[in-house]
C-alpha cells in the first residue's frame, strides 16, 4: 500500500466514467419533480473525481466554476490535462481529502458531488468530508453522494472480505494488484464449487462471482479490494450527514420516483403509513433489498407551493438526446414493467424530435390541440427524463458561452478515441451534461475533425484505426474478417450516422 494512500486502492488507475448524477443540472430538475427548491449553482465541487470526465464535462458545458480533488497523481493529472485542453479554469487539485477541505482559498458551494466515495474511504475520512459539507456547503446547497448500502449487500458482504482477505494473504507481495484480483476470484470459484452452506443459504452468490469475473479488473480493483469497504444503511448515512445539517431530499436515480414498477401495492401501502421520511428511505431498501444508493441531500429542505411549481416546469428546457426511433417507452423497475402510451407520446416526441430546446410552456402551447393537460404533460416529460431520452436544458445564454470550451473538451477527448482512456460521451452545452456516443460515432467524428468532409472518407479512417490496432468489425456477433468487409460496413455506418446522428450532436452542439 502506498503511504499517501491511506488505504485506498492506489496501484491501479480508475475505469473513465461519467456519471450524470453530478450535473447540476440534472439534479435540479429532480429536485423539481420531488416539488423541491433547487439553487442555482455558481460554485461546485467534487470530491474524489476519478479520472475526471464527469467534472471537465460539467466544468466545460455549464455556467458553473468547479474544483474539486483526487489524491492519485495519475488521475489528477488527466483531469488536469482535459481541464487545460478545454480552457474551463476548474481548480482540479491532487490533494488529499485532508488537506484540500481545510483550503481557506476555496468559495462556498451551492452543490457538492461525490460519487463512489462514501463507502470506500475510512471513518476519518468520513468526518472530513462531513465537516467540509458542514462549513462549505451554502445553505439550501445540494449534495450529491452513492453508496453501497443495506440490505442489499447482507449476502455479499463476507465474500467480499473473503476475497480482500485473499489478495493480502495468499498472493506473494510482489505479485501485482491484477493478479491479485484474478487469483482472489479463482479461490472464490474453488470454494464455491466445494458447495459450502453458505452459499447454499445466499444462493445469489454464485452468480454474483460469475459477473465480477466479467467485469473490468480495474473498476474490481477499487470496488472490492480496498482497506476500507463500508456498506450503510440509510439510517446511519442519515446520522452522519446530519451532522452538516443535510436532510434527504430526493433519489438521483430517476427511475426511483416511480414507485408502481418498483413496489407491490401492500409495499407501497405500508410505506405510505410511515410518517417519518428517513425511515421510510430504510424500509423501501428492505422492500427492494437496495444495495447502492445515489440521492440528493439538500441544507435545509424548501418545499415549492403549487403554483411556483408550475412555473419553474414550464420555465424549463427540455431537448431530446436520442433518436426518435431508437427510443423504447418501456421501462423496467424492481417488480415490474410499463410501457408508455405511444399513441399519447407521439405529438409530444414530435415537437422534440428536432433537437432543440423546448420549454414545458413552449410544449404546452403546441400540444393544445392534443388536449393534453400541463399535469399529464409534466408527467410525460419526466417519464422521457427517466429512460434518458430527454435532458434538462439550460439557459440558451449558458449554452452560448459554454460552446467554444465544450468544443475544446470534445476535440481532445476524440483525440483518444482508440486509447485505453476513451469516454462513452461527449459534452454537450446545451444538457450541461455528456451525451452517449459510441465509439465508431467518434470515430467517424474524428476524422470529420480532421477536415474529412465525406462519410465514405469517416469509415476509412475508423477502418484504418482498427487494422492498426489489431482489430475488425463485430456484425451480428461475428468477426469480419475480410478487409473489404470491414470497410464497407464502416462506410455504411459512417453513412447512417452522417444521415441520421450527426444532425442530433450538431444540435446538441456536440458536433460544431
Ligand atoms: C471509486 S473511485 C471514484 C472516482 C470518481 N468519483 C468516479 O466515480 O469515476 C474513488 C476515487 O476517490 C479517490 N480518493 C479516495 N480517497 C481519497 C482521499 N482521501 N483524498 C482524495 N481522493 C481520494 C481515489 O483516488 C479514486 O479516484
Amino acid at each position: 500500500m502506498s503511504e499517501w494512500s491511506a488505504g485506498y486502492m492506489a496501484e491501479i488507475d480508475y475505469t473513465y466514467g461519467y456519471y450524470a448524477e453530478l450535473n447540476p443540472a440534472r439534479a435540479k430538475l429532480a429536485l423539481l419533480q420531488a416539488g423541491l427548491h433547487a439553487p442555482e449553482v455558481a460554485h461546485a465541487c467534487e470530491l474524489g473525481f476519478g479520472q475526471g470526465v464527469s467534472v471537465n464535462i460539467h466544468a466545460a458545458t455549464g455556467g458553473t466554476q468547479w474544483a474539486g480533488t483526487d489524491f492519485n497523481p495519475a488521475h489528477a493529472c488527466f483531469a488536469q490535462e482535459l481541464a487545460q485542453f478545454a480552457g474551463h479554469g476548474a481548480d482540479l487539485q491532487e490533494q488529499a481529502f485532508e488537506a484540500f477541505c481545510q483550503r481557506s482559498d476555496l468559495p462556498d458551494f451551492d452543490f457538492i458531488g461525490m460519487h463512489g466515495i462514501w463507502s470506500w474511504v475510512s471513518d476519518a475520512n468520513r468526518a472530513i468530508l462531513v465537516d467540509f459539507l458542514a462549513r462549505k456547503l451554502k445553505p439550501g446547497g445540494v449534495l450529491y453522494v452513492s453508496y453501497n448500502t443495506q440490505p442489499g449487500w447482507a449476502a455479499m458482504a463476507p465474500m467480499r472480505e473473503l476475497l480482500a482477505l485473499h489478495a493480502q494473504t495468499m498472493s506473494a507481495p510482489g505479485a501485482g494488484v491484477l493478479s491479485r484480483v484474478n487469483n482472489a476470484l479463482s479461490f472464490a470459484q474453488q470454494l464455491l464449487d466445494a458447495k459450502p452452506v453458505y452459499a447454499l443459504l445466499n444462493s445469489g452468490v454464485a452468480d454474483r462471482i460469475k459477473t465480477l469475473q466479467t467485469q473490468d479488473r480495474n473498476y474490481l480493483a477499487h470496488e472490492y479490494f480496498n482497506d476500507h469497504w463500508q456498506p450503510m444503511g440509510f439510517s446511519s448515512m442519515a446520522r452522519w450527514l446530519g451532522g452538516a445539517k443535510l436532510q434527504w431530499a430526493c433519489s438521483a436515480h430517476y427511475i426511483d420516483s416511480l414507485d408502481a414498477i418498483n413496489l407491490t401495492a401492500e409495499q407501497s401501502a405500508l410505506l405510505a403509513a410511515i410518517p417519518d421520511v428517513n425511515f421510510r428511505q430504510s424500509v423501501g431498501d428492505f422492500c427492494v433489498n437496495r444495495q447502492f444508493r445515489k440521492d440528493y441531500w439538500v441544507k435545509g429542505v424548501r418545499e415549492l407551493g403549487a403554483a411556483e411549481r408550475l412555473q419553474r416546469w414550464r420555465r424549463q428546457g427540455f431537448v431530446l438526446v436520442k433518436l426518435r426511433e431508437e427510443i423504447d417507452l418501456e421501462l423496467t423497475g424492481r417488480q415490474a414493467r410499463m410501457n408508455c402510451n405511444a399513441a399519447l407520446y407521439a405529438p409530444l416526441l414530435e415537437q422534440l424530435a428536432d433537437h432543440e430546446v423546448h420549454t414545458g410552456e413552449q410544449l404546452e402551447q403546441a400540444l393544445q390541440p392534443h388536449g393534453i393537460p400541463f399535469d399529464e404533460l409534466r408527467h410525460m416529460l419526466w417519464m422521457l427524463c427517466v429512460i434518458d431520452a430527454v435532458h434538462p436544458a439550460q439557459e440558451a445564454g449558458v449554452t452560448e458561452q459554454a460552446r467554444a470550451c465544450a468544443d475544446r473538451l470534445n476535440a481532445c477527448l476524440l483525440e483518444r478515441a482508440s486509447d485505453a482512456s476513451a469516454v462513452s460521451c461527449l459534452a454537450s452545452p446545451v444538457t450541461g451534461g455528456g451525451v452517449g456516443i459510441t465509439p465508431f460515432q467518434q470515430l467517424f467524428l474524428r476524422a470529420r475533425q480532421s477536415g474529412m468532409t465525406q462519410a465514405a472518407e469517416w469509415g476509412q479512417h475508423a477502418w484504418r484505426t482498427l487494422q492498426a490496432l489489431g482489430q475488425c468489425v463485430v456484425k451480428d456477433g461475428e468477426a469480419l474478417r475480410d478487409p473489404a468487409a470491414n470497410l464497407a460496413e464502416l462506410q455504411s455506418q459512417a453513412e447512417d450516422f452522417a444521415a441520421r446522428v450527426l444532425p442530433m450532436l450538431r444540435a446538441l452542439r456536440v458536433a460544431p
